[in-house]
This record gives structure tokens, C-alpha cells and sequence, in this order.
């Protein structure tokens, strides 16, 4: 199992800690805007505080700070009313990260002339993150069908949902690691980045459905 590397994430960590003092000092300024016109939604900085403090994101997720900070890059969470609000958010801010990674991916691969093992760890990728751009949508589906009933959700419903992240999260996991060892470790932080958002997906689906997934292995 690799390790992230630890120098990017100490220094995400200090940047994001100012982004967290300014969300909170939105948050308790009030609902509104405050004098710089800065607003947080409380939903989200205690749905992020929740899932940090519940170990529902198991071992790879964001921290409450990161967690705060995606959610609010996307102006929709200034409205969001639930969890299910939330969880339509992180799957839209997930689908651009997916398709953006994706590409990044296949521009790589095209540039890759000799066919080693980092040709090969790209070709897998490549592959792998063809399907989760396909099967994205087909989540989101899933949950949008469930959304309505909320915390009343049928667990089979529910578990739908989650397996669907689950497998996207496998996917993006394996990629990072191959990319870890058969390319340039250095350069791997996005790609173990981007299982991160699907965590933050999935987590928020467990929230809104009030069903815990126990199977997840990523
Ligand atoms: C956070 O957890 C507390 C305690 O379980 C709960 O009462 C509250 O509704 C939760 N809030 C959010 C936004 O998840
Ligand atoms: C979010 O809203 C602000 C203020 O209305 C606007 O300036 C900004 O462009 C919006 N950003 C996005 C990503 O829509
Ligand atoms: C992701 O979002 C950014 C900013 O809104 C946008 O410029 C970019 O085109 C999006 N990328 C994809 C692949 O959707």
C-alpha cells in the first residue's frame, strides 16, 4: 500500500487552514452575508464536521477543512437544504474532477513513446477511468431516484448507490497506486486526490440515506 506523500498534503493542510477561518467566521457571522460579502452554509461545515468526527470516511477522505472547501467551490452548497442537496454537489464536483483526470491521463499516455511499465500503469488507467466517466452518471441516476425519500431510503436502494461509488472508488485507488509505482510517485497526489472526492460522495450518500455501507475496502 503506498503512502501519500506527505510533504503536499502537510502543505494543503496549512493552506486550507486559512480557508477554514474564513468559513467559520462566515458561518457564525450569520446566515447571510457578512460585511466581505463572504457566505458559508452551516449545512456543510457540520456535515463536514460529522464525517470527519465519525470515521464514516473510513481511510481515505478529506479532512473537515478540505471537506468545507470543495463542497463551497461550487455555489449550489450556498443553498443546499440536505444532505441530499449535498450529495448532488459533490457528485457534479466529482464528474468534473473524473473527466478532467481522464484526460490528463490520456494526454500522458499519448506522450508516452516506449512501452514500459509506466505505459502500461497509464494503459490500465486509461481504461479504468473510461469506465468511471460512463459509469458517473449512472450513480447519479441511481441516486436521484432515491433522493426524494431521503433518510427513509430502502437499504437495498441505498446500497445500490453506494456499491456504484464503491466501485469508482477501487478504480481510482488502483490507479494511484499503479501510477505510485511504476511512474513518478512525486507526481501522484491528484490522482490518490481524486478517490478522495468519491469518498466525500459516497460518505454524504450514507448521510442522506442513513445507511452505512460496511463492504467499502478502498
Ligand atoms: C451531525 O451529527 C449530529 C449528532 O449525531 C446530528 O444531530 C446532526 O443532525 C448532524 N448534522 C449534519 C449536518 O450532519
Ligand atoms: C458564484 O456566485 C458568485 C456571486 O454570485 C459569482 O460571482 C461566481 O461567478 C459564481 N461562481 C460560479 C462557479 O458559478
Ligand atoms: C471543470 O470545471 C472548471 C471550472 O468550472 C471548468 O473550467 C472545466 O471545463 C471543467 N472541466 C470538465 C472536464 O468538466
Amino acid at each position: 500500500m503506498a503512502v501519500h506523500p506527505l510533504t503536499s498534503l502537510a502543505l494543503t493542510a496549512l493552506l486550507l487552514s486559512v480557508v477554514v477561518v474564513v468559513a467559520q467566521a462566515a458561518a457564525s457571522a450569520s446566515s447571510d452575508n457578512n460585511h466581505h460579502g463572504i457566505k458559508a452554509n452551516n449545512l456543510v461545515v457540520e456535515a463536514c464536521k460529522n464525517m470527519s468526527s465519525d470515521l464514516l470516511l473510513k481511510s481515505v477522505h478529506f479532512d473537515e477543512e478540505r471537506c468545507v472547501s470543495v463542497l463551497h467551490s461550487n455555489n449550489n452548497s450556498m443553498v443546499a437544504k440536505d444532505h441530499g442537496d449535498l450529495v448532488v454537489i459533490a457528485l457534479d464536483i466529482l464528474d468534473n474532477r473524473t473527466n478532467t483526470v481522464a484526460t490528463k491521463i490520456d494526454d500522458i499516455l499519448r506522450g508516452l513513446t516506449v512501452r514500459d511499465k509506466a505505459w502500461r500503469a497509464f494503459k490500465w488507467c486509461s481504461a479504468d477511468y473510461g469506465e468511471m466517466v460512463r459509469r458517473l452518471p449512472v450513480c447519479r441516476d441511481f441516486f436521484l431516484d432515491v433522493k426524494p425519500m431521503g433518510k427513509k431510503t430502502p437499504r437495498s436502494e441505498a446500497m445500490d448507490v453506494l456499491t456504484c461509488l464503491d466501485g469508482l472508488g477501487e478504480k481510482s485507488r488502483d490507479c494511484a497506486i499503479l501510477l505510485a509505482n511504476n511512474w513518478d510517485f512525486d507526481k501522484t497526489e491528484e490522482f490518490y486526490d481524486n478517490t478522495r472526492y468519491i469518498n466525500l460522495a459516497w460518505g454524504l450518500t450514507e448521510m442522506a440515506t442513513d445507511c452505512r455501507d460496511n463492504d467499502a475496502n478502498w
